[in-house]
């Protein structure tokens, strides 16, 4: 298949399941802004139907997909220029979804490292949802013919199934017509750390507050937790190699550079030889300089739920346009009888 057959387009998305973090921000948020603003097509997606693979109490679902959506808008995105959206108000991704159930095998989920993370060591008692979770996501993708989809590095295997789950459909009917989406997984802050502990990501689920920056954090709280953030007892390194076994530190110059689009050794010239005690408040300054007014914007867009609402349905009835002939198209392929247009 030739790249070139289909137009660029941006996809992604991110679960609706509260406590939008610093990860979410320099790993995927910001970058969907960058995209949007480089003049590209961009649809991103508040993904409620992953979200309930495990447990969501529905009047939280409700609020985080609405927070979620005041998130993305307050990170850059513009509903004129990217299609915003919830997920399960446009069925063509449920529907999507079975087609690709039946596209992929059971050996390729059960390698799934997310799936076996969150379903522990009870799998047995992790619902159907949850192990079908990445047909679903490659039904996200693949219903708008996307070409490029940002994410942070815990995504890669499962853009990688996508890929898969791509390329046996065009095998299987003997057709070009998925294309074969390429992740987008650049920058210093593909995988931020947890503030308590250099060895774990920085997660939603995580128990501890302190190891994250939610963007809903006030100044205050911001400045607060990068002043206990762990790290070592050194001086930062003038030279990339001094990180290399230092992952607190690691993560804070990393951090430093994602915050200000500069290269981790553009960090380390400016910063090299400084103590924590100097350089951590020149990191909450920072932070509180540009996430400060994010979690400002979010609380100010929060008051009028009624238009977060308006701009998810405009954004589901712009996606749906771009969906249902896609999927029309797909079941045209399968031999689905009433697909085709008459
Ligand atoms: P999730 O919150 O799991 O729905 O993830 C939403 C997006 O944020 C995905 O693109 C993730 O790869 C990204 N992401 C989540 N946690 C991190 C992290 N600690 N560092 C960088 N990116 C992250
Ligand atoms: N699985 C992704 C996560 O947990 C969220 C997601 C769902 C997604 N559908 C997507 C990301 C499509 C990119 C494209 O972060």
């Amino acid at each position: 298949m030739t790249e070139a057959a289909f137009t660029p387009r941006v996809f992604s998305g991110i679960q609706p399941s509260g406590n939008l973090h610093l990860g979410n921000y320099l790993g995927a948020l910001k970058r969907f802004a960058e995209a949007q603003d480089k003049g590209l097509e961009t649809l991103y997606c508040m993904v409620d139907l992953h979200a309930v693979t495990v447990w969501q109490d529905p009047a939280a679902l409700r609020h985080a997909t609405r927070e979620l959506a005041a998130g993305f808008i307050a990170s850059g995105l513009d509903p004129a220029r990217s299609i915003l959206f919830n997920q399960s108000q446009v069925a063509e991704h449920t529907q999507m979804a079975w087609v690709f159930n039946c596209v992929t095998r059971m050996g390729w989920m059960q390698r799934m490292t997310q799936f076996k993370d969150k379903a522990g060591k009870n799998a047995q008692n992790a619902s159907l949802g949850l192990f079908a979770y990445p047909a679903l996501m490659a039904a996200d993708i693949l219903t708008y013919h996307a070409t490029h989809v940002p994410v942070g590095e815990d995504q890669k295997q499962h853009l990688e199934l996508t890929r898969d789950i791509a390329m046996k459909f065009n095998h299987d009917y003997g057709v070009d017509f998925f294309p074969v989406p390429e992740p987008v997984i650049e920058g210093t802050a593909t995988r931020v750390m947890s503030l308590r502990d250099g060895a774990s990501k920085m997660s939603k689920s995580d128990p501890s507050d302190m190891s994250r920056i939610n963007l809903t954090d006030d100044a205050d709280t911001i400045a607060k937790k990068i002043r206990k953030a762990k790290t070592d007892p050194a001086p930062l390194p003038s030279e990339i190699v001094g990180l290399a076994d230092r992952p607190e530190a690691r993560n804070l110059v990393n951090i430093y550079a994602a915050l200000t689009d500069q290269s981790v050794d553009q960090v380390l010239r400016e910063c090299g030889a400084m103590p924590f005690s100097a350089f951590k408040p020149r990191l909450a300054d920072l932070a509180v300089e540009k996430l400060a007014p994010i979690s400002a914007e979010m609380a100010r867009l929060m008051q009028d739920v009624a238009e977060i609402d308006r701009i998810l349905a405009d954004g589901a009835r712009r996606a749906r346009a771009l969906a249902a002939p896609i999927l029309r198209q797909t079941y045209d392929i399968m031999g689905m009888v009433g697909a085709r247009e008459v």
